[in-house]
């Protein structure tokens, strides 16, 4: 099957300028990701349920098997021991009478508090919005006592019904130590809601979140209560609240809020959102639960697309991808605390290097080789007063430009490859810049994405991007003050399924 798909491929190839070997991923489908998780078929939205247990990271995922646009939700899932490579399961949850199987977490139930344990392995439980077009969206239990190889509804569901609030959803779930008790994190339409339970099947409504304060251009959905170390080894609270529409760059987003929670209340250090990633296509993201203590990372993957036009993204067969998983960590610059993220290491460790610490001319060509996918970290810019302009661009006319000067970044992929699916697609994005020396700027590309790390992942942005060609050359242009700066170029070894 893919190779008659590829030999389709390589013939429309013909009207393209790049050979039809180098035509943007024709080994791996069109515009299929290498290195980034998506459905082998058919539609993908939200990751839910992510737990780590005995040496495997879960990504369950909303899932709609029978089509490449969105329609009755399952939960799809997937496994990888690196949190690079990812092997796709079977569905997991299937709708019921109670409905579509929405966004939600997973925890591995290690003192058997919900009494689910039936043979050695600790359960997990898989915590997620039951949605019926009638009769609303409640909370429902499902568990698994086989590493999540199979999974069992709770007879009794829901466990939380609906109080009359439309919408409804996401529980997110976390295991508070300091208060002995499982904390949920639910979405009610424009603020989040907080319950406790002892045995994740009786919930209590503790406090209501976000009266007043945020974004509200849209629903808030998919929230995340966690506690992050800072560098300095300070720690804080942080409460992740997607939304749609309402990011700054047209759609979805997610904003973010630091602050304390003490068992019961969430009170933000701050009124007015920030953002997670400036991107348009960073969506719904949440972090891992049951993380190993002894590795204390907080990872975080999120939905590579954007409710404005993810339905109509020009993918064949399957629709839609994960961002890589990410690091989490909380940073302090002037004066204020900010969510920093960086592709997790393990992602580094497969790097193979194919130019190392280059110094190249400002407003030269650099050839970048062919591959579909590579990382791109530049640094060694002196100080300059005016713009750094980094293009990414082919023979066959696309290009990617990323603009950085002293107050805002923005990200042009209007003329990038195929825009014309949506009429916002090409707009312009733009990140305010709060004038940092600036360090490093690192572009991890991908068959149809980008994701850019500014200054050690304090900025971030995630695009998708649909060129036919891959991006083989680099430029980064600063006509003010020519001179030199350092680049190196990475490939990238495609995940095993994708081989
Ligand atoms: C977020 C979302 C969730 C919902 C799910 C449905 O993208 O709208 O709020 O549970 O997707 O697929």
């Amino acid at each position: 099957m893919r190779k008659a798909i590829l030999s389709i491929l390589a013939l429309g190839a013909a009207m393209i300028s790049c050979s039809p070997s180098e035509l943007n991923d024709v080994e791996q489908e069109k515009f299929r990701p290498k290195f980034h998780f998506s459905p082998e078929a058919n539609w993908m939205n939200d990751p839910n349920g992510m737990v780590y247990y005995e040496g495997e990271y879960h990504l369950f995922f909303q899932y709609y098997p029978d089509s490449t646009v969105w329609g009755p939700m399952h939960w799809g899932h997937a496994v990888s021991k690196d949190l690079v490579d990812w092997e796709e399961m079977g569905i997991a949850l299937y709708p019921d009478e109670l409905g579509y199987i929405f966004s939600g977490s997973a925890v591995a139930d290690h003192q058997n508090t919900a009494g689910f344990k039936s043979g050695e392995h600790t359960p997990l439980v898989a915590i997620f919005t039951h949605h019926h077009d009638e009769n609303g969206e409640v909370q429902s239990l499902a568990f698994s006592n086989d590493r999540g190889r199979t999974w069992e509804k709770y007879e009794n569901n829901p466990v939380l019904p609906n109080p009359g609030i439309q919408d409804f959803r996401d529980p997110k779930v976390m295991w508070h130590e300091e208060g002995g008790q499982w904390i949920m994190s639910l979405a009610a339409k424009d603020v989040i809601h907080f319950y406790s339970s002892p045995n994740l099947k009786d919930w209590t409504f503790e406090s209501e979140f976000g009266k007043g304060i945020g974004a509200k251009g849209g629903v808030w959905e998919c929230p995340d209560l966690f506690e992050i170390k800072g560098e300095d080894g300070r720690s804080k609270w942080v409460l992740f609240v997607s939304i749609n529409p309402g990011a700054p760059n047209g759609g979805s987003g997610t904003q973010y809020f630091t602050g304390e929670f003490d068992g019961k209340t969430f009170a933000a250090d701050h009124q007015d959102e920030k953002w997670l990633d400036w991107g348009t296509d960073n969506y719904a993201g949440v972090t891992w639960a049951n993380v190993p203590k002894e590795d204390g990372r907080t990872l975080f993957m999120g939905w590579m697309n954007n409710w404005l036009y993810g339905d109509r993204t020009p993918t064949e067969g399957w629709r839609g991808a994960m961002t890589l998983a990410r690091e989490l960590v909380l940073v302090r610059d002037q004066g204020d605390d900010y969510i920093a993220q960086k592709p997790v290491r393990e992602f580094y460790q497969k790097l193979k290097p194919s130019i190392e610490s280059k110094q190249v001319n400002f407003n030269e060509a650099l050839a970048i080789g062919s591959e579909s996918g590579f990382v791109v970290k530049l640094s060694g810019f002196q100080e300059s007063k005016g713009d750094i302009k980094i293009k990414l661009f082919n023979e066959n006319g696309e290009e990617l430009l990323l603009n950085l000067t002293a107050d805002k970044i923005s990200l042009d992929r209007s003329s990038s490859g195929e825009t014309g699916f949506h009429p916002e697609f090409g707009k312009i994005q733009e990140m305010p810049y709060r004038g940092n020396n600036l360090v490093d700027v690192e572009l991890v590309v991908d068959a149809s994405s980008i994701e850019v790390f500014i200054n050690d992942g304090l900025y971030a942005m995630t695009a998708q991007v649909f060129n036919k060609c891959p991006f083989d050359k680099m430029m980064v242009e600063r006509p003010d003050a020519p001179g030199k700066y350092s680049a190196s170029v990475y490939e990238v070894p495609a995940m095993s399924s994708r081989k």
